[in-house]
């Protein structure tokens, strides 16, 4: 697995509004939206694209477009939908699918609660949005997941990570071509597995308690 963290100043300043308590659902939004368009550029930097001839009004030159099969953008449900905007807006050709993964609170080990994807993802390169990783369970079902699919290139998209979960996600993703892009790594995770110091629960930021 190959991480990148960004360090960037505009992606610390956001992420420190984001962590603040008092931040509002709203700010919150649009917040993860501007920071996941900020991790999609880097997390893009080898989307797949094939030569295109294309007439300026000038002359004949050759350029690159994103190819085909397009990619997949596969947000995890629920907090994972509040990365989606952020990122069709850098990749708006994309397709999108949809899996929804419930951590049990007890065990903290992830269950497909639902499933909206191509059933082959042969040749696909998929990027998957989910903010917050901390045991690593979810997202390392859901990229396997995509590999059972067919997927052959995988990059995940997290705003925090804990650094238990980057270690777990390491070893679930062992020999598989696994990219992940990070805002930042925080200390550790608690006892009820939330990053520390974190923002708390995403979904419940992003969307209220329900
Ligand atoms: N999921 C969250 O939303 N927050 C955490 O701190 C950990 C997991």
């Amino acid at each position: 697995m190959r991480v990148h963290v960004a360090d960037h100043p505009l992606i610390t300043h956001k992420l420190t509004v984001l962590r603040d308590k008092t931040t509002p659902s709203p700010i919150f939004r649009s917040l993860t939206e501007e920071l996941v368009t900020l991790l999609a550029y880097e997390a893009t930097r080898e989307v797949r694209t094939e030569a295109v001839e294309i007439e300026t009004p000038v002359t004949t030159t050759t350029g690159l477009a994103i190819s085909s099969p397009r990619p997949l953008v596969v947000p995890i449900l629920r907090a994972g939908l509040g990365m989606l905007e952020g990122m069709v807006k850098l990749l708006p050709t994309a397709e999108v699918g949809f899996l929804g993964m419930l951590r049990d609170e007890e065990t903290f080990e992830p269950k497909t609660y639902a499933e909206r994807l191509p059933d082959d993802l042969s040749g696909r390169q998929c990027f998957v949005l989910d903010p917050m990783l901390a045991t690593g369970g979810s997202l390392g079902a859901a990229i396997e997941f995509l590999f059972d699919r067919g997927a052959d290139d995988v990059t995940a998209i997290c705003l925090l990570a804990a650094p238990e979960g980057v270690a777990a996600l390491e070893k679930l993703t062992e020999g598989r071509d696994v990219k992940l892009v990070l805002g930042t790594v925080d200390e550790r995770l608690d006892d009820h597995g939330y990053i520390v110091p974190g923002l708390g629960d995403a979904g419940d930021r992003l969307y209220g308690l329900v």
